[in-house]
């Protein structure tokens, strides 16, 4: 019994054995897969990463693709108009201008939108007065969109060059829209007869004085009353408003995105609906000058930066200090010019008003001043009123 008792526990013993080798080795054999198994969800997660990472760059490569398309499209169209504008001025023989030894002054660029009659008075008026500088003025339409009217209108002038604009983004300023809603031209204005020769003296001007952003034959204050005497010119610190002629070079500044073709200066003339309110109270009685003045023949060296600070100086200087209310009584009974001095934006515009001369300002800067000083006539009179700033003084150099 005791033999056949010790015999069934070394067997019992041995199936113990071998069943604990055998767990053991299982569990080991477990582990050893469970190691397999994350290395490989491991290994499928780095894939999924990868393939994502290059879906991203696929379809940003697709995206430059679309966009390098558009852009071989927009370059395809800009040639396209510049061969036809040069068609255009071979077949006006331009050659034949330059042969005659005549550099151009500025080109005039008429901006057209979608109305042909607009766009028709505006060059009448233009032509009036353009014949004897044709050639130092070539004139170019440029259509913004493509209204076939506007087109065939601007076609049917052999004086000018028509062209398409080519401006596909907003023209990019420091305040965005702002040049664009400023300078058009109702469809009613016209030029006046020494626009040209203004124009060409003012660009003996800007190639001398750098100081000088651009030349404006605008008076935002020119209302009849306000003005006396079309020989006189100013420096402003205000960008003024309609027709304009800028150096290429500050063009190109402003306008990153107009062709560079243009050789010469610029005159811009908008062409565009009236300007409704605004128009009527301020734009339309602007004194439109009738005197054909010979520019060119005129000695404006006053006008360059270091001289006109002293030149504006003595104006300013020569003016009586008025003060306090009912400005425009003291002001008549005054002989010469007056000045006016405010304290700050708020009582420029109290004193504008009573005027009734602009009270807008930008940056700083009411329209139409220089350092500060905004000047008008009394009254259609010789006599000036200046209105002065807190600075303005100091800043001409004159001692209060
Ligand atoms: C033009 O005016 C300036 C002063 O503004 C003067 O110095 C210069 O001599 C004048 N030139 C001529 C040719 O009269």
């Amino acid at each position: 019994m005791a033999r056949w008792s010790s015999g069934l526990r070394c067997l019992l013993l041995l199936t113990a054995i071998a069943f604990i080798y055998t767990q053991v080795r299982l569990f080991k054999a477990q582990s050893e897969y469970a190691e397999k198994i994350s290395a490989a969800v491991e290994g499928e997660n780095q894939c999924t990463s990868q393939m994502r990472l290059l879906i991203d760059q696929i379809s940003m490569q697709k995206e430059r693709l679309v966009s390098l398309e558009e852009i071989v499209k927009r370059k395809e169209e800009e040639c396209e108009q510049l061969r036809t504008l040069v068609q255009n001025l071979e077949r006006k023989d331009v050659k034949n201008l330059f042969q005659q030894n005549q550099v151009p002054v500025a080109a005039v660029v008429i901006m057209a939108c979608n109305r042909a009659d607009y766009l028709e008075r505006t060059i009448k008026s233009i032509l009036k007065y353009h014949s004897s500088a044709s050639s130092k003025f070539p004139i170019f339409v440029s259509q913004d969109g493509s209204n076939s009217d506007v087109r065939t209108k601007a076609m049917s002038y052999k004086q000018l060059t028509y062209m398409q604009h080519l401006d596909y983004e907003p023209v990019r300023t420091e305040r965005p829209g702002e040049l664009i809603a400023y300078y058009k031209i109702a469809h009613d204005m016209e030029i006046s007869p020494d626009f040209f020769s203004y124009f060409e003296a003012g660009a003996d001007l800007l190639d001398k004085d750098k100081s000088i952003m651009a030349i404006s034959s605008w008076n935002d204050n020119g209302q009849k009353q306000f003005v006396h005497d079309p020989y006189t010119l100013y420096r402003s610190d205000f960008f003024p408003g309609l027709g304009w002629m800028l150096s290429k070079s500050t063009w190109d500044e402003l306008s990153p995105k107009w062709p560079k073709a243009y050789p010469f200066m610029l005159i811009f003339i908008f062409v565009g609906s009236s300007l409704g309110q605004f128009f009527h109270q301020y734009l339309k009685p602007i004194k439109l000058n009738d005197l054909p003045i010979d520019w060119k023949s005129m000695n404006l060296t006053y006008l360059m930066e270091d001289k006109f600070v002293k030149h504006f100086a003595d104006l300013v200087k020569g003016a009586s200090p008025v003060y306090g209310t009912d400005l425009n009584l003291k002001i008549s009974n005054l002989q010469g010019d007056a000045r006016v001095t405010y304290r700050d934006q708020q009582h420029f515009e109290e004193i504008a008003r009573q005027f009734g001369i602009f009270e807008e300002w930008k940056d700083g800067v009411p329209r139409t001043a220089y350092k500060g000083v905004v000047v008008f006539r009394y009254k259609t009179t010789r006599r000036r009123i200046f209105l002065v700033g807190p600075d303005s003084l100091e800043q001409l150099g004159i001692q209060s």
